[in-house]
């Protein structure tokens, strides 16, 4: 409860960097696992991790956890001591970027200045072959990365029992 709590104070100080009212579901969690699950072996780096409502799910796979609110952060640290928690902004970290990757991305992107910067980030890193796939929900209909030249695109998976109602897309 202090985690939902403490993510609605976020998401009305700043709802378009949070992007929803409450974090993700466990189905949305478990969706996301199942898709990482089915790509090929790389680092993980879950961005946007929030409360850690989808690190309850991936944490198996050690993935970084970056975020750019300190207080989340916080609880992350607390949560998940065995995992490297960067509080920061992605943008920063996809920058230093040098090993194979997958990215877990948690990011509300509709309407979000962060995007302009974020899509030419993902065609540098993987054109260069360090990024070998992400993975990302929306709550909208149209493709969030389109932009990006991905040679393999796909609406992955529906999760209705999330608020709002979510798609999987994965890319690779
Ligand atoms: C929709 S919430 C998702 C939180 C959590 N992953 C979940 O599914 O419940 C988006 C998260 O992205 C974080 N965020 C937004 N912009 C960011 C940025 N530029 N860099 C890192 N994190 C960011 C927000 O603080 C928020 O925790």
């Amino acid at each position: 409860m202090r985690k939902k709590i403490l993510f609605l104070k976020k998401y009305l100080k700043n709802p378009q960097t949070v992007g929803s009212v409450i974090p993700s579901s466990e189905f949305l969690g478990k969706a996301i696992y199942k898709s990482v699950k089915e790509l090929d072996q790389a680092t993980v780096i879950e961005i946007g991790a929030g409360t850690g409502a989808l690190t309850q799910y991936i944490s198996s796979l050690n993935p970084v956890l970056v975020e750019i609110d300190k207080e989340f952060c916080v609880l992350l640290k607390q949560n998940y001591p065995h995992l490297n928690v960067v509080n920061s902004c992605a943008l920063e970290q996809l920058k230093k970027i040098d090993e194979r990757v997958g990215l877990v991305v948690s990011i509300p992107l509709i309407n979000n200045p962060f995007k302009l910067s974020f899509i030419p980030l993902l065609n540098d890193l993987y054109g260069k072959g360090l990024l070998k796939w992400c993975v990302i929900f929306t709550y909208g209909l149209t493709d969030p990365l389109g932009e990006v030249n991905f040679e393999s695109k796909k609406r992955k998976r529906f999760v209705l029992q999330n608020i709002p109602p979510a798609h999987v897309w994965v890319y690779s």
